[in-house]
């Protein structure tokens, strides 16, 4: 009887590593690995508010690991297929003044990120493998950005990093992080269950988040103030009744008819930057910070 071996035999793409065996193909990610010290990469940097965002050549630190070099231990490489920008990047990039350009000659834009695992450091184990798809939320205000070919996430201190569910696309995955948690934060520790909310600036990209909380929290009135482009969309997501913003002087008026109607607000989410609604309540019926919650704090 005759045997013949097949031998398996393997190459390694950018991180990967390929093994064919008996005409199939396997997949196994391995930590991608460097040639030098530095990895050299692109990104998107500024100066100061009066210089122009512009591509430059930014480095990440590698350790020598056997005859290569990877990352640090307890850091991760992301490959950053996609970010998002924010109000909070133009006012970073506004606020790059002297002194707090001396921290940093080389600020970089955006906070949202999505991409792929390309190498994770020894050390413990951060809960993510080279390969998986993640977004999160890069929180180095004066540090290095998004907009770039790669970040370095510190695997202990990045907390917000996450797998894409399987449900959006690595693009959609880059836009939620930062409108989602400031949403969150807004929610944190307010009881509205069976409560009758408002939500200024319903279809802003964190108003929809709001509305969407209160009801999975299960608020029992949701009043939003939107106008009617965004009136299906906003229903859709929770709102129980709407003011429309732009058939109303001051939104003052419709909100204290719904006062009179149902009785007044647990609490209000703004939005939108409502300060001229709170000044213009000076009255006596909502204070800031009480059952008053501003996205921007
Ligand atoms: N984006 C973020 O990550 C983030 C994070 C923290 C804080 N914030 C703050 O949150 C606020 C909203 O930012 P955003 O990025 O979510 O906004 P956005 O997505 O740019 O909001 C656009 C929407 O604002 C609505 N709008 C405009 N004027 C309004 C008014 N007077 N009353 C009610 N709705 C109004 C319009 O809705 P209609 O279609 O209904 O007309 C418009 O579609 C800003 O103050 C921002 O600084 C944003």
């Amino acid at each position: 009887m005759e045997h013949s071996t097949k031998t398996a035999s393997s190459v390694k793409i950018r991180g990967y590593k390929y093994t064919i065996s008996a005409g199939r193909v396997y997949l196994k990610s391995i930590n991608m690995t460097f040639t030098s010290e530095t990895l050299t990469y692109k990104a998107y940097t500024y100066s100061s508010k009066n210089d122009p965002i512009h591509v430059t050549n930014q480095h990440i630190l590698l350790v020598k690991k056997g005859d290569e070099y990877t990352v640090p231990s307890n850091k991760i490489l992301v490959k950053v297929d996609s970010a998002a920008l924010n109000p909070v990047d133009l006012m970073l990039y506004n606020s790059a003044i002297f002194p707090f350009t001396l921290m940093n000659s080389n600020q970089g834009i955006g906070r949202d990120y999505s991409g792929v695992v390309e190498a994770i450091g020894s050390g413990d184990d951060l809960g993510l493998k080279v390969g998986d798809k993640v977004c999160g939320l890069y929180l180095h205000p004066l540090g290095k950005g998004t907009v770039a070919e790669y970040i370095l996430l510190d695997g202990k201190t990045d907390v917000a990093v996450n797998v894409i569910p399987s449900n959006l696309s690595i693009t959609e995955a880059s836009s939620w992080p930062l409108v989602y948690g400031t949403a969150f934060a807004m929610h944190d520790g307010v009881a509205i269950k069976d409560k009758k909310v408002l939500v200024l600036g319903a279809a802003t990209s964190v108003g929809r988040y709001v509305v969407s909380l209160a009801k999975k929290y299960g608020a029992k009135e949701i009043v939003t103030t939107n106008s009617e482009r965004s009136l299906d969309l906003v229903a859709a997501l929770g709102s129980t009744s709407q003011i429309d913003y732009t058939k109303h002087k001051s939104i003052l008026t419709p909100v204290l008819e719904s006062v009179k109607d149902s009785g007044s607000f647990d609490a209000v989410f703004d939005c939108c930057g409502g300060e001229r609604f709170v000044s213009t309540s000076k009255g006596g019926y909502f204070s800031k910070g009480d059952v008053y919650f501003d996205c921007r704090r």
